[in-house]
């Protein structure tokens, strides 16, 4: 499998630059996620990748070889759009064989093909079906497997499950990720739901307004992102953002804003003595706080609205002016019009600059 890697690549349509000159490599054999809102340009980077749309600048080499100005059959991949069609008058086994036939396979390969890959997805009871006579998830699969029988080097993945409703999209991605596990193939997947993201990245390439913030693990981006976007972005339910500011106290470093002082841990402490009573974004995600005062620092918080999800619940709480997402388990329920102190893990607090957003 190659390397991919996108050097100094841009995008513009006339005069309007969406993607200004990036860099970005994907290693072998890895499944990558590409994520984002929508129109941060995850769809351009893949087409030029695929070869369905041009370079404006830069070059993208699959290892040493610059492919920029290969067609795309020449690229050795298979692509999976969101809006996929199936030919209707084919039975699936048919739908599936397409690009395969066209290439002048034998047919004994070409069946061989198929049903490896149409059992590994778990349609091989419905090849001689029809699509008409097909649930949305079956021919979503069918789509899938039309691709996966082509052997190309690297699969390109454009929001393949957004047409589906949330219950069958959760069940394709858990399938997914078990299929990624026996894939050893390049995978470049675009989504704009995080979780899909967190759950299929080998990696994860977080964009916006067409600039890469941040790539890494699933649980790099969790632990240490760069910047309040990719904090807000990753994580459900999304980070919780204050104002404050850096004060010193009694040998102690604090970050206080209008309702709350949480002491910071050495560590944060440390990296932090270089600026001193700045304004500072506090991040707090909703898994960090605990009904158990004794184990974090305490914060006061009124509980606005309890949503009961199973068993967690999520708070709507109010912190002065400032709304405040708590996680908790259902088991200890709060009832919703009463202030309480819960603890905060300081452990887990991030800091920002509030000015650029980088995180300090
Ligand atoms: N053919 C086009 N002509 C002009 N602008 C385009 C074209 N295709 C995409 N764009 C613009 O490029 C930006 C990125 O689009 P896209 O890559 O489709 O985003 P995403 O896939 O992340 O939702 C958007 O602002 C979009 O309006
Ligand atoms: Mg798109």
């Amino acid at each position: 499998m190659p390397k991919i890697a996108f050097d100094q690549v841009s995008k513009s349509y006339g005069v309007v630059e969406v993607l200004p000159p990036f860099d970005l490599t994907l290693e072998d054999s890895e499944f990558t996620v590409l994520v984002g809102p929508s129109g941060c340009g995850k769809s351009t980077t893949l087409r030029m990748l695929a070869g369905l749309e041009t370079v404006t600048s830069g070059e993208i080499f699959f290892d040493d070889k610059p492919i920029s100005k290969l067609d795309p059959k020449e690229r050795d991949l298979a692509m999976v759009f969101q809006d996929y069609a199936l030919y209707p008058h084919m039975n699936i086994a048919k739908n599936m064989s397409f690009a395969l036939r066209l290439a002048r396979v034998p047919k004994a390969e070409i069946t061989e093909k198929v049903e490896r890959v149409a059992s590994m997805l778990n349609i091989a009871h419905l090849l001689d079906r029809k699509p008409a006579e097909l649930s949305g998830g079956q021919r979503q699969r069918v789509a899938m497997g039309r691709a996966l029988v082509r052997d190309a080097g690297t699969f390109l993945f454009d929001e393949p499950l957004s047409n589906l409703d949330a219950k069958l999209r959760g069940k394709m991605r858990a399938e997914l990720a078990e299929m990624r596990d026996t894939i050893d193939k390049n995978m470049v997947y675009v989504t704009h739901d995080q979780v899909e993201a967190m759950t299929l990245g080998d990696r994860i390439v977080v964009m916006s307004d067409g600039l890469i913030q941040q790539q890494g693990t699933p649980e790099q981006l969790f632990k240490e992102p760069v910047n309040t976007f990719v904090a807000g972005f990753i994580g459900a339910p999304t980070m919780n953002f204050l104002d404050g500011e850096l004060v010193e106290e009694g040998g102690t470093q604090w970050v206080r804003g209008d309702c709350y002082a949480l002491p910071l841990p050495a560590d944060i402490a440390t990296r932090l003595q270089s600026a001193p009573d700045r304004a500072v974004t506090v991040g707090l995600r909703p898994s960090s706080f605990t009904p158990d005062t004794t184990q974090g620092a305490p914060i006061e918080l009124k509980v606005v609205v309890s949503e009961y999800l199973g068993a967690q619940s999520v708070l709507v709480t109010h912190c002065g002016d400032a709304e405040i997402l708590v996680e908790t388990q259902s088991a200890s329920p709060v009832r919703s019009g009463t202030v309480q102190t819960f603890g905060v893990l300081t452990d887990e607090i991030m800091i920002f600059d509030k000015t650029s957003g980088l995180r300090l």
